[in-house]
């Protein structure tokens, strides 16, 4: 079997009663143990210059090789054009993109840096797979470095309607970076149309008879791919003591009060204030709820040295303050605006004392809240999933209450919905929900992809070949 070499932004192996790692992170690991995989990436460390010395680590089968980044990569590539320029064009938010050059530039120094520290740790024989947006030009690097190894690309954020993508400057560049990797995955259809919209009209390319797409002069095979939950290791995981513990822990403070849930990276694409503000509309629209629920919405800090996570810090403490100030009781609060982070497997006691778990992002490539809330509920008394429709998870889990996060009234009417609903009704959703997470688990998202990637290193006939 091939080894697999798994390339992100941000490498994190487990550790034993370590806080959540995120999303990506979690399924990274999961799919590598399989492989006994090479995991390269960023060590999260900066240093005043460069070194590109290599730091390696292993836990569970799985080797992280990890280097630190200069001070200025750190400022142009990751809070820079990472974070400050795809992240919010990619989430439709054009109005918070930053178009700056020097961004642009660090941007392609670091996947040079990536590229040429990775070099020589490639085999002969390994299946490359690079993940997600901070890294789009690794093929184009690895590929000037003489490496033929079939490279897969996952992006795990929504790819973008051509007519926001083409406010990048440089948008095709972008794109045709993408055409030097064998296998492109997006989480859903509606993005990999939306790539598909992008390479037809916008770059002159054509879908080929055997579904491959072809562009500057190169092709690839494009697919829809949902990730997925570790199921079966989170379905341990919340049967362990530390679940157990938060599960009763949060029984006990409910004190017989329903409890509505969010859990969120503290990150202005998941609607929060939004979430908050369908709350209060909900409360004003049903006192006789006062009292009998709360919100408890857990949001960690993330990416703090960007000027965007820090505003929208400071605007959820204070529209949960306002509401609390508002509307609160001597003996009730509306919300619980919590910061700290948790362990996963804490999350998961939390989640299954939930009655109603609100994943209303205003725009989400997937979104794994959403599968660790029904993996976490257990049949006899499940809580109710209310998703919003711009989360790639929704295309999958039809079952959850779908609503539009920009409606105050709709996330109202549903959180009233989900309140009311019966055990029988609420059952019926969980059990077809729960089906769909077990079988569409993390695993099966690893497999395929490999799959088209071992079919990649076989096929590729000399005049289609992206190799050099
Ligand atoms: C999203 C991205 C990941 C990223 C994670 C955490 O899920 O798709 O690539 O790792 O957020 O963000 P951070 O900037 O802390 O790595």
């Amino acid at each position: 079997m091939s080894r697999l070499v798994v390339v992100s932004n941000r490498v994190s192996l487990p550790e034993p009663g370590g806080a959540s790692q995120g999303g990506l992170a979690v399924a990274i690991n999961a799919a590598l143990r399989q492989y006994s995989g090479l995991w390269f990436g960023w060590s999260g460390q900066s240093t005043p210059e460069f070194t590109g010395r290599i730091s390696t680590r292993s836990a569970e089968g799985v080797t992280a090789a990890t280097i630190d980044l200069e001070e200025q990569d750190v400022h142009e590539y990751y809070n820079g054009f990472a974070n400050r320029t795809l992240w919010p064009l990619f989430h439709y938010r054009i109005d918070l993109t930053a178009f700056e050059r020097a961004y642009g530039s660090g941007y392609a120094r670091v996947n040079r840096r990536f590229a040429e520290t990775l070099r020589p740790l490639i085999e002969r024989d390994d299946m490359i797979w690079v993940q997600d947006y901070h890294l789009i030009p690794m093929a184009r690097e690895l590929r000037e470095r003489g490496v033929e190894n079939a490279i897969g690309f996952f992006l795990h954020i929504p790819w973008p309607a051509r007519e926001i993508l083409v406010t990048l400057p440089r948008h095709q560049q972008l794109v045709e970076a993408l055409f030097h990797y064998d296998v492109v995955g997006f989480q859903t259809q509606e993005w990999l149309d939306a790539f598909i919209a992008y390479v037809r009209y916008e770059a002159g390319g054509e879908v080929l008879p055997d579904g491959g797409l072809r562009a500057f002069g190169r092709t690839l095979r494009a697919v829809a791919l949902p990730i997925g939950l570790d199921a079966e290791e989170f379905a341990t995981m919340a049967a362990s003591a530390p679940a157990v513990e938060s599960f009763e822990r949060m029984q006990e403070s409910k004190i017989g009060r329903k409890m509505l849930l969010g859990v969120d990276r503290l990150d202005y694409s998941k609607g929060l204030e939004e979430r908050l503000m369908a709350f209060e509309r909900f409360l004003a629209d049903h006192p006789e709820h006062k009292r009998e629920v709360f919100m408890l919405q857990i949001s960690t800090h993330t990416r703090s040295d960007v000027e965007e996570y820090q505003d929208i810090s400071a605007r959820l403490d204070a529209l949960s303050g306002r509401i609390n100030g508002a509307c609160a009781e001597m003996d009730w609060i509306p919300v619980r605006n919590v910061h700290r982070p948790h362990g996963r497997d804490e999350l998961a006691g939390i989640y299954r004392a939930a009655d109603v778990c609100l994943v209303t992002p205003l725009r989400d490539g997937m979104n794994l809240v959403a599968k660790e809330f029904v993996a976490s509920q257990v049949e006899d008394d499940p809580g109710v999933l209310i998703l919003s429709r711009f989360a790639g998870a929704a295309s999958q889990m039809k079952e959850a209450l779908i609503v539009n996060p920009f409606s105050q009234e709709d996330v109202a009417d549903a959180i009233n919905r989900a309140l009311k609903m019966d055990i029988s009704e609420r059952r019926a959703r969980w059990r077809t929900l729960h089906e769909g997470v077990a079988k569409h688990d993390v695993a099966a998202w690893r497999n395929a992809f490999v799959m088209l990637l071992e079919g990649a290193g076989l096929e590729q006939p000399p005049e289609k070949s992206n190799r050099k």
